[in-house]
């Protein structure tokens, strides 16, 4: 005759098998659709590799804050994105150092970030907060070698309020953990359309999955019609000079860091002017 507590423990073990049975998959399921962007970055850590070899692996860092309580003075931005809030961004963004914001390659991206081993700056229970690179951290050549953000320095300068979701603000840095994540984003890829009669230029933004832009094309109906590759002016905005897209309905053509591609077709009419944004499709 079992007791009490031995049918307790054996419901308790049957729903966690149960559990695992339908996490496990969905975990295996997210992490193939973005291998692609942590292979590219992996990093030997023994102690997540022990836990589950699935799971991407977590980097060592540093964060810092920059900006106010309500977001303020982290608006804008060296990705060239505006009101971070109004686009979608939110509060949850970052800056990132040299090495890791790639002259604006990685704007984008998103990352989730632990505080780590600061009994004193780390809020107590392991929170993460996932952010989007809008920034770039620059280095401090006042100070001695070039600051927290100076090559070779993976570091973080998160929004205030991203700062203060896991960690005391009297810390004012905090080591941390961090890896890769996919970007989730409403709607779908904004183009923000702007230049002059023969200078296109275009503000990638709110993308999904890997999040950083690699490559931009744009094309129009009748007189351009191949795919123009646009050129990185600086962090998310692009640009094509040469060719005059006015009048012509525009389509776009986005690949991301992990080499996917998604295209916009038609997305602007051809009475698109100057300062109008777009919507295309996606990444999931
Ligand atoms: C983790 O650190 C390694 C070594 O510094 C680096 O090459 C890699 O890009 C980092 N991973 C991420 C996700 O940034
Ligand atoms: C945690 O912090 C202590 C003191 O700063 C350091 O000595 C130790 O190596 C850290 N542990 C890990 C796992 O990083
Ligand atoms: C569009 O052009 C105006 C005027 O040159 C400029 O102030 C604004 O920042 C540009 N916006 C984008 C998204 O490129």
């Amino acid at each position: 005759m079992p007791t009490t507590s031995s049918v307790n423990a054996k419901s308790v073990s049957l729903s966690l098998l149960f559990f695992l049975y339908f996490l496990v998959p969905n975990i295996d399921h997210a992490e193939g659709k973005f291998r692609a962007i942590h292979r590219q970055h992996s990093f030997p850590n023994p102690h997540a590799k022990r836990r589950n070899p699935k799971l991407s692996l977590w980097n060592n860092s540093h964060a810092t804050f920059y900006g106010e309580a309500d977001g303020s003075g982290t608006m804008g931005g060296a990705c060239g994105y505006g009101d971070l809030k109004e686009q979608g961004y939110g509060l949850q963004t970052t800056a990132l150092s040299k090495v890791m914001f790639k002259n604006g390659e990685t704007c984008g991206a998103c990352y989730e970030i632990k505080c780590f081993n600061d009994t004193k700056g780390c809020l107590p229970r392991q929170r993460s907060v996932i952010v989007t690179a809008t920034n770039s951290c620059p280095p401090n050549h006042q100070q001695q070698s070039g600051g927290w953000c100076n090559q070779p320095r993976e570091h973080f300068e998160l929004a205030q309020p991203a700062f203060l979701g896991i960690a005391r603000y009297e810390a004012g840095i905090v080591p941390v953990q961090y890896r890769r994540v996919p970007c989730k984003k409403k709607g779908g890829i904004k183009f923000t359309v702007n230049g002059s009669s023969d200078l296109t230029q275009v503000l990638v933004w709110n993308v999904g999955g890997a999040g950083d832009v690699e490559s931009v094309w744009v094309k129009g109906e009748k007189n351009v019609k191949l795919w123009r590759k646009m050129k990185r002016k600086w962090g998310q905005r692009w640009e094509t000079s040469g060719v005059v897209l006015v009048g012509e309905s525009l389509s776009f053509r986005v690949k991301t860091s992990d080499g996917r591609t998604s295209t916009s077709m038609r997305v602007a009419p051809n009475n698109w002017r100057f300062g109008q944004t777009f919507q295309g499709t996606n990444f999931n």
